[in-house]
Formats: structure tokens, sequence, C-alpha cells
């Protein structure tokens, strides 16, 4: 039986209004579960999964395999911050559970964003805690604001779930 997918993924799949053509940037892809979804909705399209754990990339690569062979995915063990790609590469990027964004001010990370988003790119950023997720929302909005960006805020299905949304 396929293994069920987590609230926080579902809900951001269904944020991202993944289009065909899309070139999508996932930021701690960890084992692949949103890029194997994101895959399935792209006909054109790419999806990049990067993430900093050696050991993550390696079970994203597996989960993969199909994805990759076919070109429509492809993985990279890297931080955000040291990403190589060339300037406006995506028009979508998401984290889903990611400390970076709200546990400090993420300036390097937010540099790298502007640079390989496309003008008006989306960044989409969910969190699913144990409690509220008011901590990583307030913080994550704080990093953003201070960058110069007009991130939204949205209430997940649950009380469990949030997310915010920003156009570079
Ligand atoms: C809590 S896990 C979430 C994994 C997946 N997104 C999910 O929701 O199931 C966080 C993952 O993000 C990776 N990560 C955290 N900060 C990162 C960063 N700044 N750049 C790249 N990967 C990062 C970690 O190595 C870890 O695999």
């Amino acid at each position: 039986m396929p293994a069920a997918v987590p609230a926080r993924i579902g809900w951001a799949l269904e944020l991202l209004d993944l289009q065909p053509d899309d070139e999508v940037l996932e930021i701690g892809c960890g084992s692949g579960a949103a890029m194997e979804l994101a895959c399935r909705a792209l006909d054109g399209g790419h999806i990049t999964g990067i993430d900093r754990s050696a050991t993550a990339v390696a079970r994203a690569s597996a989960r993969l395999g199909a994805e990759l062979a076919a070109g429509t995915a492809d993985l990279r063990t890297a931080p955000l911050a040291s990403l190589e790609a060339p300037a406006s590469s995506f028009g979508k990027a998401l984290a889903v559970n990611i400390n970076t964004f709200w546990t400090g001010p993420a300036h390097a990370e937010l540099q790298v964003l502007r640079r390989v988003l496309r003008p008006d790119g989306l960044l989409l950023l969910v969190y699913e805690t144990p409690g509220r997720p008011d901590r990583q929302l307030n913080g994550a909005a704080a990093s953003l604001r201070a960058h110069g960006l007009e991130p939204e805020i949205l209430h997940g299905p649950g009380p469990r779930l949030g997310a915010l949304t920003v156009r570079f």
C-alpha cells in the first residue's frame, strides 16, 4: 500500500498550484515525498531538490529513480546558501518544515533566492508543528520583511499547519 501523504506536503502541493511547464526548486527536500508528487503534475517542467544532508539526498534518489531518469527531477547535496544555479532558473520555490527562514535572518539564503528565482517568482514556506506554528510564521515573516519582501501568512487546514507565500 502506498504511504499516506503527510498533511504538510499535500497542502504545500495544493498551494504551489503547479503548472505542467513550471521550473521548481525544493529547499530541504528530505526523502523526496513532495518532489515525487510534484513530478506527477509536471509535463515539460522540472524540479530541482536540494538538501544539505547527503543522507536525505540518497533517500530521495532511491525514491525518485524514474523521475531522475526521465529528466523531470534532479537532486543536489547543498545548503541553500551555496546553491549554484544560473540566474532566474526557477519560477517557484518551496520549503516544507525548514528552520532556516525563521530561526535567523537568512540573509545569505534570501540573496540566493533573489538571484535564482525569476522576477515575480514565488516562494512558499510551509510549517507543520506539534502546536500552532506561530513562532515559525512570525519569525519567517520578519526575515522576509527585513529583506524588503511582503509575505502573506496563510493558516492551514487544521491548527498545526501554516504557510507563507511571497513574490520576489
Ligand atoms: C525537517 S526535514 C523536512 C524534510 C521535508 N521537507 C519534509 O517536510 O518531509 C528538514 C530537511 O531540510 C534540510 N535542510 C534544512 N535547512 C537546509 C538548508 N538551509 N539548505 C538545504 N537543506 C536544508 C535538512 O537537511 C533536512 O533534510
